[in-house]
């Protein structure tokens, strides 16, 4: 019988080696290898056949509903239709945007209407001190609203303190500024960030207050930098908007209590921010007047609608030279693919004329269910008919002309709705609600109607 192996055991992790070496492989720990005696093999044991020595766990059928906490409407309709119907107690919920975007204003304001509702609510700033914000209040005219502020950057000294007052909601503005002396490293560092955001959504979960972390967007567009945040909290909202103009949209991009598929819309203005429950006034008054040349696409951002506009020009040559195609924003190969089905199935000849087509804001759309979009600015613009400035278009060209279905069409609609667009010219078959439905089979049926015009 040959001889049993001499096997050395890691006190600190468990893990086997067959010889002795002053690290462990796994845990990497030093002088942690002993020889394996019958204890330790049993300790190894109990650590690794894990059944036995636990708590037993209550198994829940699929038929027994748990009842979920009420939600707690903060009062901001539109906050609380982005976020699917209120604040859910015991949730954590990151709201990102740019900096200076509203950020604060929107959730002091949020703090403040749960406040005036009865429910304990405390505002942590690690940004500004507590008369800056309480100034600010004032000047938003909620100066009497009961919430509690204070200015720290410690997550020990925020949870110990917080831990007394049991509060409805725990806004913590923002979560880069924050740090955990539980590991090393300066606030706003991935370490920081993460380390404090894990203890804080503990807190939320165990004490069951809803905690709202303020994140500001890094240049690439992903909250804070590393994505490990969103996979944290149940709720992720953005804060959009172009700072030069009035409007925000508070979008959320993911929530463990509701659809993602909701937008809130507001107005900054001089007392803060106002609600827009009907956005086609701003949105429209910022469009004006229709211009020939122009369309409005319900594009995709991921899995967020965001509608876009494109504009074509055309420049009739006297002759001769041969017409230029340029295009901002869109392939260059997709535009001569349309401008040559419109020549081959519309009888639509742009041979003679220069073509510019551009997508506004800078955006880079590469969706091809912008097709019928880019056809309609393009026909709209040689013909100098305008395509109404309520209507979103959107279908796939096919060589042969027909306009083919696209993705997500009902959300890139709804979206369209929201945002105050009364019609939709789209390829056959499309539902959407909300909206008027011109229903397109190819592209000679969008021609036909937009020269009827
Ligand atoms: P803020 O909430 O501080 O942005 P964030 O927290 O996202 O960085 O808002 C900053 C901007 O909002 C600031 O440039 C001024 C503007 N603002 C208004 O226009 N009206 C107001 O009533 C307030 C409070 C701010
Ligand atoms: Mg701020």
């Amino acid at each position: 019988m040959a001889k049993p192996k001499t096997k050395y055991v890691c006190q600190a992790c468990g893990s086997v080696a067959n010889r002795w070496q002053g690290q462990c492989a796994d845990c990497a720990e030093w002088n942690t290898l002993v020889q394996e005696a019958a204890e330790v093999s049993s300790i190894f044991a109990a650590k690794h056949n894990l059944q036995g020595g636990g708590r037993s766990i209550a198994l829940v059928g699929l038929d027994t509903p748990t009842a979920l906490p009420e939600r707690l409407p903060s009062g901001l309709a539109e906050f609380d239709r982005a976020v699917g119907g209120g604040i859910v107690p015991g949730s954590a919920m990151l709201v990102g945007g740019d900096p200076g975007i509203g950020k604060s204003t929107l959730l002091l304001q949020v703090a403040a209407r749960l406040a005036n509702s009865g429910r304990p609510v405390i505002y942590v700033s690690g940004e500004e001190s507590a008369e800056q914000v309480r100034l600010r209040a004032v000047r938003l005219g909620l100066g009497g609203a009961p919430v509690r502020l204070a200015a720290a950057t410690s997550v020990r000294d925020i949870l110990t303190t917080v831990g007394d007052h049991a509060p409805a909601l725990l806004i913590i503005d923002s979560i880069q500024t924050m740090h955990s002396d539980l590991i090393e490293g300066a606030p706003g560092t991935v370490s920081q960030v993460r380390a404090s955001a894990q203890e804080l959504v503990r807190f939320a979960k165990e004490r069951g207050t809803a905690v709202v972390l303020v994140g500001h967007v890094t240049k690439d567009g992903s909250i804070a930098g590393p994505r490990v945040l969103e996979h944290m909290v149940d709720t992720v909202l953005s804060f959009e908007g172009e700072r030069s103009h009035q409007y925000r949209i508070l979008r959320a991009i993911k929530n463990r209590f509701g659809g993602t598929d909701e937008i809130g819309v507001f107005a900054m203005e001089g007392a803060g921010l106002t609600e827009v429950p009907n956005p086609s006034a701003l949105f429209l008054t910022h469009r004006g007047e229709p211009v020939s040349g122009t369309s409005v696409f319900p594009a995709m951002e991921g899995s967020r609608p965001v509608l876009v506009e494109i504009q074509a020009l055309t420049v009739r040559l006297a002759s001769g030279a041969t017409p230029r195609r340029a295009a901002v924003g869109w392939d260059s190969g997709r535009l001569a693919m349309i401008l040559a089905v419109l020549e081959a199935r519309c009888g639509i000849s742009f041979a003679t004329a220069e073509v510019y087509l551009n997508v506004a804001g800078g955006y880079r759309l590469q969706d091809p269910a912008a097709d019928l979009a880019v056809a309609a600015a393009l026909v709209s613009a040689m013909s100098e008919r305008p395509v109404p400035s309520e209507c979103v278009v959107l279908g796939e060209i096919a060589l042969s002309g027909e306009i083919r279905p696209v993705a997500h069409a009902a959300l890139r609609l709804k979206e369209a709705a929201k945002l105050g667009f009364e019609t939709a010219w789209v390829p056959k078959g499309v539902k959407g609600e909300g909206l008027r439905l011109a229903e397109f089979a190819n592209l000679r049926g969008l021609v036909d109607q937009l020269l009827a015009r």
